[in-house]
């Protein structure tokens, strides 16, 4: 355990239990890492091979992730997509991370408990809103899961609060102490925290017996982890798979726990949302030169050489796995950045409270980049070629946004507090100061080049993942959203 984490004032603490009646500012975490960027580029080589080389973009192998086990994926996918995880039984994973949407949500920022229907319909019901709609929209976009059970993510959630560091357990969350042990991969941690969110899945204090526990006992770790196992523990239907997936626990209930759940929801999403072998992008690192269009083989070409991707995404699924800042604009209510208007998004600062940090997300991976959008962590744009030329010249994009561009379904209450950030000339100027992406010049040809390659990067075998969704779930409850 790692006894000497100071524990932050997360936005996942029971500091916001309290806060959400009184004021929606939010806390964030605290921890240390920092990274910064090499500015690592190569000019002087024309040769695209010995550049993907040098970023170390290559073909996914099998030993990239972590392995799965068929009983615990078959186990993990039915939590996955069932509510009863959820304290008001109205939310499951698969609401916010469809595969009939990507394992996204198709929404720049997501729309938690309480909001109706699914995907790009999710709505935050009608102003004055009922008791039970959503009090908030979520903070962040809702990112894909594709690949996440790949070793190389040592950190996740766009700011990299949930970690991998060198504490004796190995992890380093917002539960501080009260993680426990025996868990195996950060996928596994990362797979019980949704449940801790009360926008998320946890819902407020006076809702239900979960979220009452968590208020009770002072932390929405422990007591909401007890909770949500005592349910499963009461739903006969789970025995056989969990007996079947954890052979350890000799047909004995009693000794079935929150990590069984977190490994095998890892186990479902590693092994559903993985990239498959020898995609067409694969078979081209692999020297097949007409597994993608020609325009596509020039766009990555620009991607190693004069538009400088490859300096932040490299490696097998194009992520430096480090923090940057390049000036998306930030939409929504923010994640409490407490500078001009507390509407901001500071980011990895949040996490590593080191200013130097501020406005830096975490470089997501850009296999099946096409089909993830909304994109940016707060999914500002709704267009890939906006994302794509906004990295063109960031100064120009953050200070012309055009709040069209956002999938941002409407409530009276909380439109209000949407474009407050990106609407104030000096949050604006303070993201521009932080802009780490020089302005490239690309001609229109190179342009559409380099987005012949993004759509280049789709695993042909992502584009339908209907067969991942379960016919129904051991609880009974619906799969409607
Ligand atoms: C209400 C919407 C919502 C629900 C429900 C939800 N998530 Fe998420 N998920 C998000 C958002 C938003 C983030 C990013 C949060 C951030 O960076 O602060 C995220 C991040 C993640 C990540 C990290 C991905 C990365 O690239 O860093 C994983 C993995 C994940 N969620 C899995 C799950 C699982 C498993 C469940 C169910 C137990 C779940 N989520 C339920 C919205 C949701
Ligand atoms: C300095 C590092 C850096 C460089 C160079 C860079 N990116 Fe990015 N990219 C990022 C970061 C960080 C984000 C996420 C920003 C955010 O969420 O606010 C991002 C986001 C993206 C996204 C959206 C992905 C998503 O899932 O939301 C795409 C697409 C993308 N980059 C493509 C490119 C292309 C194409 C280039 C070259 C023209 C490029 N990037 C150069 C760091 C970089």
């Amino acid at each position: 355990m790692n006894k000497n984490y100071k524990k932050p004032r997360s936005h996942t603490s029971f500091t916001k239990l309290i806060k959400l009646f009184i004021s929606p500012v939010v806390l964030v975490a605290a921890c240390t890492t920092t990274h910064t960027w090499a500015g690592d580029r190569d000019n002087d080589d024309n040769n695209g091979q010995n550049r993907h080389n040098k970023y170390q973009i290559r073909a996914i192998k099998t030993s990239d992730y972590t392995p799965v086990d068929a009983k615990k994926v078959a186990l993990g996918q039915a939590f996955f997509f069932d509510k009863e995880l959820s304290g008001n039984r109205n939310i499951s994973c698969s609401t916010c991370h469809s595969p009939l949407a990507a394992t996204s949500d198709g929404l720049s920022i997501n729309l938690g408990e309480g909001a109706h229907g699914f995907s790009v319909g999710r709505n935050p019901g009608f102003y004055p809103p009922l008791p039970t709609d959503p009090l908030e929209r979520g903070q962040r976009n809702a990112p894909a899961l594709f690949d996440r059970g790949a070793k190389e993510f040592v950190t996740l959630m766009h700011d990299g609060r949930i970690e991998l560091d060198s504490s004796p357990d190995g992890f380093l969350t917002p539960a501080g102490d009260e993680l426990p042990a025996g868990f195996n991969n950060l996928l596994e941690v990362i797979s019980i925290f949704a449940f801790t969110e009360i926008q998320e899945m946890l819902g407020q204090a006076y809702e239900n017996d979960v979220s009452a526990a968590a208020a009770a006992q002072g932390s929405v770790f422990t007591p909401v982890w007890n909770k949500l196992v005592a349910r499963i523990k009461a739903q006969p239907n789970y025995r056989p798979m969990i007996f079947a997936a954890y052979p350890e626990l000799k047909g004995n209930i009693d000794n079935f726990t929150i990590v069984h759940v977190g490994r095998a929801i890892a186990n479902f999403q590693n092994s559903a949302f993985r990239t498959a072998l020898n995609t067409p992008f694969d078979r081209y690192l692999n020297g097949d030169e007409g597994a993608i269009s020609k325009d596509a083989a020039k766009g990555f070409k620009l991607f190693t050489g004069k538009a400088q991707c490859a300096s932040c995404h490299n490696g097998p699924f194009l992520s430096d796995q480090k923090f940057h800042a390049i000036g998306v604009p930030q939409i929504g209510p923010g994640f409490g950045g407490v500078g001009n208007d507390g509407r901001e998004d500071f980011g990895r600062e949040g996490v590593t409270q080191n200013q130097a940090d501020r406005y830096k997300f975490r470089t997501p991976p850009l296999r099946n980049v096409a089909l993830t959008g909304p994109w940016g962590h707060d999914g500002a744009f709704d267009m890939l070629e906006d994302v794509v030329k906004h990295h063109l010249d960031a100064k120009k994009s953050l200070n012309n946004y055009d709040i069209s561009q956002c999938v941002l379904p409407s409530r009276l209450d909380l439109d209000a507090l949407d474009f407050i950030a990106t609407n104030n000339p000096n949050t604006r100027y303070a993201i521009e100061q932080r802009i780490e992406i020089p302005k490239i010049r690309l001609s229109d040809d190179e342009f559409k080049e380099l987005m012949a390659f993004m759509y280049a990067l789709t695993d042909p075998e992502h584009l339908d993942l209907r067969h991942t969704v379960p016919k129904s779930v051991p609880s009974g409850h619906t799969l409607a959203d």
